[in-house]
């Protein structure tokens, strides 16, 4: 802590959480005068049992629901656009979003056009687009249906480029959403491999939120509750799944994203090339990085690695055994632990060197990481 200096913390987001929460979303709506709400999703969960009961049911209760769910795998520009002439065109009041990362982004990233009409890349946060976010935001309601990302109480929307499919991403503490219903009855049915890399891509944001740099002893309390619900459930939650794994698996990756305003490192750097030139799978790619992220982060850092041992269940002292354990995790999860496991060759090294060293989280890494750190990282990897 530096005496000289002062801070914000912010802390805004109401959440209800729990088994059956889900139901009270009508009469949320309601209560606040949303009876013309459009619901954001993708297009496999638009498909599913729980989200057509939710539509039922805001349906019986007389609210005019319409339904958004045109969207890409990695969304972009013309995805939101479309869900905002939909709002316009059919007299919405308000925004639900539900289900992973994509859609709430999506919904997140509608919400903000809504009554902000320059062009939607304007608002990129890194190039100061968060002053031009002025006016007010129409009611965002976020349902979560993984446990990974976070994005139902995050404040930014990542949105490519249709043509370069180049990521941009709009931020702003007003995007927050209102409400959250985080429903743990609504992930059950996640398979397997999705619950194990969503799972450790919320496991990467605790620990690395834990390690960044920035000065955020709140984020850090958070971030060893969450590392620690993490690893009593994601096993489980993976391979026979309950309602208790299941909601430790919710909560925990809450807490990741609301842990990572204070910032990410080098894992996160290492895994956003593999998705931009391999579509790796996001959680995966920081499943397989991990340890070698961590490892390189260790020297000097141990009291850190001995307290996230700890809150892991390792016991005292076993920071030294840190990297061996998540390496050992990524194996009982079922999950590779080298590059050259999800198609990553020596010709990809240059380029995704390259990449990684311009990504955006590195810098609130612990060390400082050089393109070479991030060659070196790689090549252990593959
Ligand atoms: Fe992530």
């Amino acid at each position: 802590m530096n005496i000289q200096q002062t801070y914000s913390f912010s802390f805004p987001t109401t959440i209800r959480f729990g088994v059956g929460v889900i139901s009270e979303l009508p009469g949320y709506l309601k209560a606040h005068g949303l009876l013309r709400p459009l619901l954001v999703t993708d297009p496999l969960v638009s498909q599913l049992d729980f989200f057509k009961e939710i539509v039922n049911n805001l349906k019986a209760e007389g609210l005019a629901v319409e339904v958004y769910s045109e969207m890409h795998k990695n969304p972009v520009k013309s995805d939101v656009l479309k869900g905002k002439v939909l709002y316009a065109a059919t007299g919405r009041n308000a925004i639900v979003g539900v289900g992973g990362g994509v859609p709430l982004d999506v919904a997140r990233a509608i919400a903000l056009s809504i009554n902000h009409h320059r062009d939607l890349f304007d608002y990129d946060d890194l190039i100061g687009g968060d002053q031009y976010v002025t006016e007010p935001i129409p009611h965002l309601v976020t349902v979560p249906t993984t446990s990974g990302t976070g994005s139902e109480v995050g404040r930014s929307a990542i949105i490519a480029e249709d043509e370069s499919k180049k990521k941009r991403i709009l931020f702003s503490p007003s995007l927050l959403a209102k409400m959250v219903f985080a429903d743990p009855m609504l992930t059950m049915d996640l398979p397997p491999f999705v619950t194990a890399a969503t799972g450790m891509d919320a496991l990467t944001h605790n620990l690395e939120a834990f390690l960044a740099k920035n000065f955020h002893p709140i984020c850090n309390g958070i971030a060893l509750e969450g590392m620690k619900l993490i690893s009593e459930s994601i096993v489980i939650a993976t391979h026979q799944p309950d309602l208790e794994s299941r909601a430790k698996m919710l909560m925990g990756s809450m807490m990741g994203a609301i842990a990572f305003q204070k910032g990410l490192g080098v894992v996160h750097s290492l895994a956003h090339p593999l998705s931009s030139l391999l579509d790796t799978h996001h959680g995966l790619a920081n499943a397989v990085n991990l340890p070698y992220g961590m490892g390189f982060n260790y020297d000097n850092f141990e009291s850190q690695f001995d307290q996230m041992a700890y809150m892991m269940g390792q016991g005292a002292g076993a920071g030294e055994k840190f990297v061996d354990y998540l390496f050992d995790l990524n194996k009982q999860l079922q999950l590779p632990s080298k590059l050259s496991g999800i198609g990553v060759t020596k010709d990809h090294i240059e380029t995704l060197s390259d990449l990684a060293a311009a990504d955006f989280c590195h810098p609130n890494n612990p060390k400082p990481v050089s393109r070479e750190d991030f060659k070196g990282l790689y090549l252990k990897a593959l």
